[in-house]
């Protein structure tokens, strides 16, 4: 069975130059299984003829609100009853903002308001246009109704500018949409993922700590979350907005970020140490700020407590998974971690590489447990949380 199987799916397209990627989509999604019926804004039939995707889709296209022939065959209504997913693909700023603001000035506007069903938006502007503060705020305000954002591709645009805003590739919105109808994978379980750096201060204004900024963690608790698990984020100090559906939880030292984590995870099921905790702290913290004065300082460490090996030992009813960073001998050393720490799984990745790893989009990994190590090849951080939440799907048996 594909992955889209039976899914009757709207492709709502809007008047961008990417307009005539509609045509692909609709192919993709047919070759997952999806019937695909085609709503049209009356600019997005200057850039595509509805008859191509008439022939492409089989059914008639619908464009016009006010159409009583097409309103006959299937109204508005009927149509955004009919559909288990509206994908908005490409998503104009204009039509955006027309979403969030709940005009129903069109057909695809009437059938977003009077759907239940899943709503997938795949954005397409220029670069300036993305970045502007209107469309975060608005692309905002749709996460907030859980809507899906497939996020706009990055390179040259149709205006010759350079940057995001490219709509996303179709293999990558099919691949996204399939992952909206994997969810209750985790369905009713409680996860507790740690994501980010910690900080471990020297004096009021300096501190310990490391390159991570979260998207890793950030990327599965939004993962987790869309599996319908109930997610606690255990973070420290990272510039990342909380996934939606997510409880956070802010810490900024390896102590407290130990002490939250043995509170959340008392009625927990699964346990996942994506934060990269410093491994040593300072020995005195100085109330005030430290002088310069002579040319060598020493700093006394000691070791901090490690937060995924004590919640492990602690909690053995817990599924707990952890990650490896690693430059050298990855699969021997993130081996040793997940014996010597007591893991269900490790995921190893290689933070020597500037491409993926420590504060970059992508990530290349392995997962490993007692029986295997299945490597996952480079993708984005989002892509490869589906993969890993899978993987600890099939592997939890709780
Ligand atoms: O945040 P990003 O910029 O997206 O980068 C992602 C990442 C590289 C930080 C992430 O993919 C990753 O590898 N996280 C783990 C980083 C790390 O600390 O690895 P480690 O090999 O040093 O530790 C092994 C495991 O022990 C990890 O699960 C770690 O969370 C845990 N640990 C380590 C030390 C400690 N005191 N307590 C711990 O719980």
């Amino acid at each position: 069975m594909s992955g889209l199987s039976n899914k009757r799916i709207i492709l709502g397209i809007t008047g961008g130059i990417a307009a005539y990627k509609g045509a692909e989509i609709v192919r993709r999604l047919q070759d997952q299984g999806a019937e695909v019926r085609v709503v049209m804004t009356a600019a997005a039939t200057e850039f595509i003829r509805p008859l191509t995707l008439q022939a492409l889709s089989g059914y008639q296209v619908h464009t016009d609100l006010l159409d009583a022939e097409a309103e006959a065959a299937m109204g508005h209504i009927e149509l955004a009853r009919w559909a288990d997913l509206l994908l908005i693909a490409p998503a104009t700023a204009n039509f955006i903002s027309t979403m969030v603001h709940g005009g129903a000035d069109s057909l695809l506007s009437a059938v977003y308001l009077a759907t239940s069903a899943k709503i997938a938006v795949a954005p397409a502007m220029n670069q300036a246009m993305w970045s502007h503060t209107a469309s975060q705020q608005n692309i905002q305000a749709l996460k907030g109704r859980e809507t899906i954002i497939i996020e706009p591709d990055t390179g040259i645009q149709a205006c010759g500018d350079i940057g995001p805003g490219r709509l996303q590739q179709p293999e990558i919105i099919v691949d996204q949409l399939k992952a909206i109808f994997e969810s209750g994978l985790l369905a009713g379980k409680k996860v507790v993922i740690t994501a980010g750096p910690t900080r471990e201060a020297i004096d009021p204004v300096r501190y310990i700590s490391n390159h991570s900024s979260g998207k890793m963690g950030y990327a599965l608790a939004a993962a987790l979350t869309e599996a319908g698990a109930k997610v606690v984020l255990i973070s420290g100090p990272v510039l990342l907005d909380s996934p939606a559906g997510c409880e956070l939880i802010s810490v900024v030292s390896a102590d407290a970020m130990l002490n939250a984590s043995v509170a959340a995870v008392k009625d927990a099921n699964i346990f996942i140490s994506a934060a990269a905790v410093a491994d040593y702290r300072a020995v005195d913290v100085a109330d005030q700020k430290i002088k310069k004065q002579a040319d060598n300082l020493s700093l006394e460490l000691k070791k901090n407590p490690d937060i995924v090996s004590t919640i492990a030992t602690d909690n053995p009813q817990l599924f707990v998974v952890g990650f490896a960073a690693e430059t050298e001998n990855i699969e021997t050393f993130a081996r040793d971690k997940l014996v010597r720490k007591k893991l269900h799984a490790i995921i190893a990745n290689d933070v020597s590489r500037q491409d993926i790893g420590f504060n970059a989009d992508d990530n290349e990994v392995s997962w490993i447990d007692a029986q295997s190590c299945k490597h996952l090849g480079k993708k984005s951080k989002s892509q490869l949380a589906r993969d890993i939440v899978k993987l600890i799907a099939a592997n939890y048996d709780g």
